[in-house]
């Protein structure tokens, strides 16, 4: 097990590709966020653009990574309508507790990234140590690779939070005290 995972969210694949990406250069661990439902077409596309202006937490496959045993857990997400993208809301809604320190990216058609930083950083109740924002033209064109590898350079070299923990977890990784 690696001491970073890259927890992402992708619906048509580009921030896949980053995070694959990233996971290569860092020696991470990959998790997928997936919908519990399709999110395919137009009707996909629509669901999501209310989704993402509502505010909406709509269900995702349950999450079984022991997130609290990373010391760095780096989130992806598109933007959406200049928001998280809902399954991401979703995720760190349920899980912000068990994440310790965190770095985000997002990619997106052309602008939305501080609001979707700030929305993460209020979820999870902490700042992130790295952040980058893509363009999916220039992920689709391969010409991020620079960016992609500065990112990396920040998370390993971030500091890390001392792994201090009073209370025993349990062994899937999260608190007996902090069950939903
Ligand atoms: C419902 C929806 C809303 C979107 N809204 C925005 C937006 O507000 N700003 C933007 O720059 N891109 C927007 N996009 C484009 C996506 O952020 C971009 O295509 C992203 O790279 C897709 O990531 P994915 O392929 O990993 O799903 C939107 C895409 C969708 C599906």
């Amino acid at each position: 097990m690696s001491s970073i995972l890259i927890a992402y969210y992708s619906r048509s694949g580009t921030t896949r590709q980053v995070a694959r990406q990233l996971a290569d250069k860092l020696g991470a661990d990959l998790y997928a966020i997936q919908d519990a439902r399709p999110r395919r077409g137009l009707f996909g596309y629509l669901q999501s653009a209310l989704e993402a202006m509502r505010g909406s937490l709509p269900d995702i496959k349950p999450c079984t990574t022991p997130l609290s045993q990373y010391d760095m857990v780096v989130l992806g997400t598109p933007v959406w309508m200049g928001h998280l993208a809902s399954p991401m809301r979703r995720f760190l809604h349920d899980k912000a507790r068990y994440i310790r320190q965190a770095a985000f990216f997002c990619t997106m058609g052309g602008e939305g990234a501080d609001t979707v930083f700030g929305e993460m950083e209020k979820l999870l109740c902490q700042d992130a140590r790295a952040t980058l924002a893509l363009r999916q033209d220039e992920v689709m064109r391969n010409a991020c690779q620079a960016q992609i590898a500065g990112f990396a350079a920040d998370i390993a070299h971030a500091p890390r939070r001392p792994a201090f923990d009073p209370m025993p977890l349990d062994e899937d990784g999260t608190r007996p005290w902090a069950r939903a």
